[in-house]
C-alpha cells in the first residue's frame, strides 16, 4: 500500500480501570483493526491503569520500594497488553515483547505488536517513545482521558486551558516540575526527551474516542501537537 504509515499508540491507563470491562477494550480492537485494515502498520502500548495503581499502592504499604513498585506496574502493563491481544487475535504477535530488540523483531512480522512497560524508572508513555523511535515511526499518538496538554490540570483547576501546540522545551520544564513515582510519571520528562531527539511527529490525544486516533492520523488537528526543533 503506498500510503501505508507506521504508527506506534500509547493507550493510557483509561483503558484499563479498577473496574476492568472488554467494552472499551472491543472498541479499541476495532478501531486498531481498521486502522491496519488500510495498510497501515502498528505498535501499541498499553498503560497500568487503575489496577496497577492499586497494586502499587498495596505493595508500598507493605515496605516494597520504588523499583519493586515500578515492576509490579510494569507486569500489570503487559497483563493489559494480552488483553488487547485477545481481541486482536490473529491480527496481533501473540506475545508481549519485554525488549525493545524483542519488539522490532516481532514489528518485521507485519503483526500488531503490543506491549506494556520495559524497565523501572519510567512511563509507558517513554517505553511507546522508544518504540516510535525504534521502528522509525510516522507518528507517535498517545491516548489519555483528556483532550490534549492543558495549561495546569484540567481536573483540578477549571480554567485550565487545552493547548494545540507545545514545544518539548516548555513540556519538559513541565516534567521537571511534576511527580516521579511508580504509578505517576505524569509527564514524564524521559518520553518527552526521547520525543525531541527523535524529531517524530507526536500527538496527546482524547483516547476515550479511539476514532480519535484515526482522525489524527488523517490530519486532523485534535489534540496537542509536541513541536520539536524550536
Ligand atoms: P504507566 O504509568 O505508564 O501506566 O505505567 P498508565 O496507567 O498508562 O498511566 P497514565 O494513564 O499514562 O497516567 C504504570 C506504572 O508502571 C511502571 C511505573 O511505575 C508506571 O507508573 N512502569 C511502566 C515502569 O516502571 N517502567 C515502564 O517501562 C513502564
Amino acid at each position: 500500500v503506498e500510503n501505508a504509515l507506521k504508527i506506534a499508540v500509547k493507550i493510557g491507563g483509561h483503558l484499563f480501570p479498577t473496574e476492568l470491562g472488554a467494552e472499551k477494550i472491543i472498541e479499541y480492537a476495532e478501531t486498531l483493526t481498521r486502522i491496519v485494515n488500510q495498510g497501515n502498520k502498528l505498535l501499541v502500548v498499553t498503560g497500568g491503569g487503575g489496577e496497577a495503581r492499586k497494586y502499587i499502592d498495596i505493595a508500598r504499604k507493605l515496605g516494597a520500594d520504588e523499583t519493586v513498585c515500578d515492576q509490579i506496574g510494569i507486569d500489570i502493563s503487559r497483563l493489559n497488553a494480552y488483553l488487547l491481544i485477545s481481541k486482536l487475535g490473529n491480527l496481533a504477535y501473540p506475545e508481549v515483547p519485554t525488549s525493545i530488540k524483542d519488539a522490532k523483531i516481532f514489528f518485521q512480522t507485519g503483526k500488531i505488536v503490543v506491549m506494556g512497560g520495559l524497565t523501572p524508572g519510567h512511563s509507558t508513555t517513554a517505553v511507546g517513545a522508544l518504540m516510535a523511535e525504534a521502528i522509525k515511526a510516522d507518528f507517535y499518538i498517545i491516548a489519555t482521558d483528556v483532550d490534549g496538554i492543558y495549561t495546569a490540570d484540567p481536573k483540578i483547576d477549571r480554567k485550565a486551558k487545552k493547548l494545540d501546540k507545545i514545544t518539548a522545551r516548555k513540556m519538559l520544564e513541565m516534567a521537571l516540575a511534576g511527580k516521579c513515582w511508580a504509578g505517576t510519571y505524569a509527564l514524564d520528562p524521559l518520553a518527552i526527551k526521547v520525543i525531541e531527539r527523535s524529531k517524530i511527529p507526536t500527538y496527546y490525544i482524547n483516547g476515550r474516542d479511539p476514532k480519535n486516533i484515526e482522525r489524527t492520523i488523517k490530519g486532523e488537528k485534535i489534540g496537542t501537537h509536541v513541536v520539536v526543533g524550536e
